[in-house]
């Protein structure tokens, strides 16, 4: 068993961010240091109080949650909540958490992570570039700090926000710009990655199987993502993104990457927010990102209803 890979997420609660924490809780190949929350399917007290919710169904404790920018860099927050709902996790029940989140700001959280953790940090962003961009920015010493920014956003083809644009690009373009341009090394799943991830009613009644009341609120989550997304995409099965990015973490074989160049569009009347990515190296620019291409979903969905089953044994029993 090799070492695990640690990593912090950065996230915004949300249905599929929920099953990315519970794979990077689950799964033995990362050792999950921390949860940053930011503004994005929901408000930020929301996508905050969203994570609490997961850690606490999920038993995930000692593992500290911060909250960090209620607001995009430039433009204002437009939220999804015709995606994932009112509370940004519509669906199941959750009681009331017993998780609470740290005093400070996710870049203070982030900033004291990466200095002492005895080796670079791999970050997972599932959300909102936002915290990401204020702390490249506010801390560019510890750039080096970071192994790799292994993110789910933007899209080698269309978009899902506009036709362009990708939800966690979209909101806030100018922080997606600067974590491309940043020199970290970065890992793009986009959307012609994770539209191959589809909870499907075979997938569903592998949740349903599991029998714990995790598996069961898994089961609730997908079904309510699965409604959306029939509705506003006309998509037989939701695609479950987030967890694409924790998966390239844990196996980088389930996750088929290439290399090249991606530019943020910040001023394209209809495409702002577009992720245009140089797969064929047609502007002469240096590959500045490793892009997801493709996706072993038979590995993906093993591995996070393994996770799920792991975090789940130990809860009260099913229904
Ligand atoms: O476009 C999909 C992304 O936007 C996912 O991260 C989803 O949670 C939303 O934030
Ligand atoms: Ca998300």
């Amino acid at each position: 068993m090799s070492v695990p890979v640690p990593i912090v997420i950065d996230c915004d609660p949300g249905h599929d961010d929920a099953l990315a924490i519970l794979l990077a809780a689950g799964d033995p190949a990362v050792d999950l240091l921390a949860v940053t929350t930011v503004a994005g399917n929901q408000s930020l007290e929301k996508t905050t109080l969203n994570a609490l919710r997961v850690c606490t169904v999920a038993g995930i404790t000692g593992v500290p949650v911060a909250a960090g920018c209620p607001r995009p860099l430039v433009q204002p927050l437009r939220v999804a909540d015709d995606v994932h709902g009112e509370s940004g996790l519509d669906g199941p029940r959750f009681p009331a958490p017993t998780v609470t989140a740290e005093p400070g700001h996710a870049v203070d959280l982030l900033r004291r992570i990466l200095t002492e953790h005895p080796e670079p940090v791999t970050l997972v962003p599932t959300a909102p570039l936002t915290n990401i961009a204020l702390l490249l920015t506010r801390h560019p010493e510890l750039a080096p700090r970071i192994r790799e920014i292994v993110l789910m956003g933007g899209s080698t083809e269309r978009g899902n926000r506009t036709p362009a644009a990708e939800f966690n690009i979209h909101t806030d373009p100018e922080a997606a710009d600067i974590v491309f341009r940043s020199g970290v090394p970065v890992t793009m799943c986009g959307l012609n990655v994770t539209h191959q991830a589809l909870a499907t009613p075979e997938v569903l009644a592998r949740f349903e199987a599991l029998d714990t009341e995790l598996g069961w609120i898994c089961v609730e989550l997908l079904r309510f993502f699965a409604g959306t997304y029939r509705r506003l995409f006309g998509f037989s099965a939701p695609p479950v993104h987030d967890p694409v990015a924790v998966a390239r973490v844990i196996d980088p074989a389930m996750v088929a990457c290439v290399d090249a160049y991606v530019a943020v569009e910040l001023s394209g009347r209809h495409t702002r927010g577009a992720t245009v990515v140089d797969l064929h190296g047609t502007l002469g620019r240096p590959a500045n990102a490793r892009v997801a291409v493709g996706l072993r979903t038979d590995l993906f969905w093993d591995r996070l209803l393994a996770a799920v089953s792991a975090l789940g044994a130990g809860a009260a029993g099913g229904r």
